[in-house]
């Protein structure tokens, strides 16, 4: 899939999840399959760029291209200078966020609440293009299938997007007032992908191969999107590439296998956060590991317990590495339905 000058490895994309999808994360997805990964959205907000947490977000040090950086706001142009400061800083592509319905996002307007006022939404994304196209950087936008029930306004404001230029439209199959309630619907993404020439990208409740396979054929997208179904488990990634190539299952990882990409991803964790943040913020991750992995019941939380209470890197690292030696030795070889019931 080409999205402007890049040519993306496959159609296979991890969702920007704020607190989650950082760098660290962001690599370890593209290694295990992941054609295209976007950063966690960064503010808009000049007074808040040099925050320590808009710095670690807007660092890109080591990560694959293509950078694509995720911006959120309700000011055209403070999001035009948004696209901007990040470009200064490495991002190759810059994705607008009409998705987010967090209340700090909403209450200011921004993320899936510009869906409501499609005037504004339109002027942010005429600026965002005319900040970007000097550099040569494309735009696009992530939007869910409208405000409410009774306003599903995706499919105008995509057409009115790709008329203002954006090169890529991904779309989440809720409406704002939804949240994360209910099942993703895709008959609005296949709507929107019959009526615009961009590439399309279908997301929402793709949580395994068969999932992965079944959306891309009822709605035509040109790539599908992958956020909660990736934490704890980033090798979903090649398992649905595996699956989409030959229809047939990628057998699961060997428990050592897990060990050396977690131990990877802590050591790339504690890098970008320091001790004694990495240590508290690697613990939700080392949690969904814990629970998608098949481990012999009360393993998880006993796991869980123990992993919380490291307060330093040394401690964390040697809990981490010896459960995995512990569960390795006591496992059986790992089947497909046992992983499945774990998970
Ligand atoms: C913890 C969390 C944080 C998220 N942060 C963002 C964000 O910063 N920007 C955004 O566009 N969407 C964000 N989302 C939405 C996801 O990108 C995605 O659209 C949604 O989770 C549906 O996909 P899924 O069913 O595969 O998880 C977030 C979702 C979660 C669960």
């Amino acid at each position: 899939m080409q999205l402007g000058a890049f040519t993306l490895p496959n159609a296979l994309f991890v969702a920007p999840m704020a607190g989650v999808t950082d760098r660290p994360f962001r690599k370890l997805c593209k290694r295990l399959g992941a054609g295209y990964a976007v950063s966690e959205m960064v503010t808009s907000r000049p007074d808040l760029q040099d925050s320590l947490k808009t710095s670690r977000r807007a660092n890109h040090e080591g990560e694959a291209s293509p950078i694509a950086v995720q911006i959120a706001g309700t000011d055209a142009p403070m999001m035009a200078d948004a696209a901007r400061y990040n470009i200064d800083r490495g991002a190759q592509i810059i994705d607008i966020n009409m998705g987010c319905p967090a209340k700090k996002v909403c209450n200011k307007w921004a993320g899936s609440a510009l869906m409501q006022d499609e005037a504004l939404a339109i002027s942010i994304v005429e600026a965002v293009v005319a900040a970007c196209e000097p550099h040569g950087v494309p735009v696009t936008l992530k939007m869910r299938t409208g405000w409410c029930a009774g306003v599903r306004n995706a499919p105008t404001l995509a057409l009115a997007a790709e008329a203002a230029g954006v090169r890529m439209l991904t779309v989440h199959g809720r409406t704002r007032e939804q949240g994360y309630k209910g099942q993703a619907e895709h008959d609005t993404v296949a709507h929107i992908k019959s009526r615009v020439r961009i590439p399309v990208v279908a997301n929402g409740d793709i949580d395994s191969p068969e999932q992965a396979r079944e959306v891309l054929r009822r709605t035509g997208a040109d790539a599908i999107m992958v956020g909660r179904a990736a934490q704890g488990r980033p090798w979903i990634f090649r398992e649905i590439a595996h699956f989409l190539a030959t229809g047939e299952h990628l057998p699961p990882p060997a428990l050592q296998e897990v060990r050396h990409w977690l131990l990877d991803h802590l050591h790339d964790h504690y890098d970008l956060y320091g001790e004694f943040t990495g240590v508290r913020s690697a613990r939700k991750h080392l949690g969904w590991y814990a629970q998608s992995l098949p481990l012999p019941p009360g393993a998880a939380a006993l796991f869980r317990s123990r992993v919380n209470a490291a307060t330093s890197i040394d401690a964390q690292l040697r809990c981490v590495s010896e459960s995995l030696d512990e569960w390795s030795s006591q496992a059986t070889t790992p089947s497909r339905d046992n992983w499945k019931l774990a998970a």
